[in-house]
């Protein structure tokens, strides 16, 4: 902790949201390596930016090519880039922007201590639930086969643990439902909370 520093009051969260009109929150998705989280997030996004509503989408492998390229998939490593956005969703929802994450977040202590950083500012936890036999047929970018075959170590679901979230606020069952109906449920309850209009 840096000391000498002191914070500097400006204007607040709720003065921000009544000039732009606006709630600012953290919609944060986690689930395996391809359950759809990406895929959700971004017709997420696009879809509220089409009804007029500030949403930005923080995506795990993106922000690993720039804020957290120094951190790799040990736990360690994981708990330290779920913590870095913890804080960067916070300042979007501060900013009365609506933060989309979409991060494995393995763990439920780091989800847990993202929420709770979050202290009043909402947060809606979806888990993007896919069986990992599911999930291992898709692969899309041929990470399982290559956790299969040694060449990952600590992939999450084979060889690096996957604690599912117990109370999410929004479960979407990926293997069940379209990406169009997993966006529909996201935003009714939105809706039903009135976090968007
Ligand atoms: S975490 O667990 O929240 O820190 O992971 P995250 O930042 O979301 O990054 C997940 C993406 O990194 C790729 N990748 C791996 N995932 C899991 N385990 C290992 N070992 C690993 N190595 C690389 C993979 O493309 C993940 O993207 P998604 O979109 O989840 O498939």
């Amino acid at each position: 902790m840096s000391t000498n520093i002191t914070w500097h009051p400006g204007l607040t969260r709720t003065e921000r949201e009544s000039l732009r009109r606006q709630k600012g929150f953290t919609i944060w998705l986690t689930g395996l390596s391809a359950s759809g989280k990406s895929t959700i997030a971004t017709a997420l996004e696009q879809h509220l930016l089409h009804n007029n509503i500030s949403a930005y989408r923080l995506d795990g492998d993106n922000v690993r090519f720039g804020l957290n390229k120094d951190l790799g998939f040990s736990e360690k490593d994981r708990n330290e880039n779920i913590r870095r956005i913890a804080e960067v969703s916070k300042l979007f929802a501060d900013s009365s922007t609506i933060a989309i994450t979409s991060f494995i977040s393995p763990y439920i202590a780091d989800r847990t201590a993202a929420r709770e950083l979050h202290g009043e500012i909402p947060f809606v936890e979806v888990h993007v639930d896919i069986p990992v036999s599911v999930a291992e047929q898709r692969d899309p970018k041929g990470l399982y086969k290559k956790a299969r075959a040694g060449e990952i170590k600590d992939f999450t679901g084979i060889s690096a643990p996957y604690e599912a979230p117990e109370k999410p606020e929004i479960r979407v069952q990926t293997d069940k439902v379209s990406v169009e109906e997993a966006v529909k449920v996201i935003v009714d309850y939105l809706q039903e909370k009135g976090l968007v209009k």
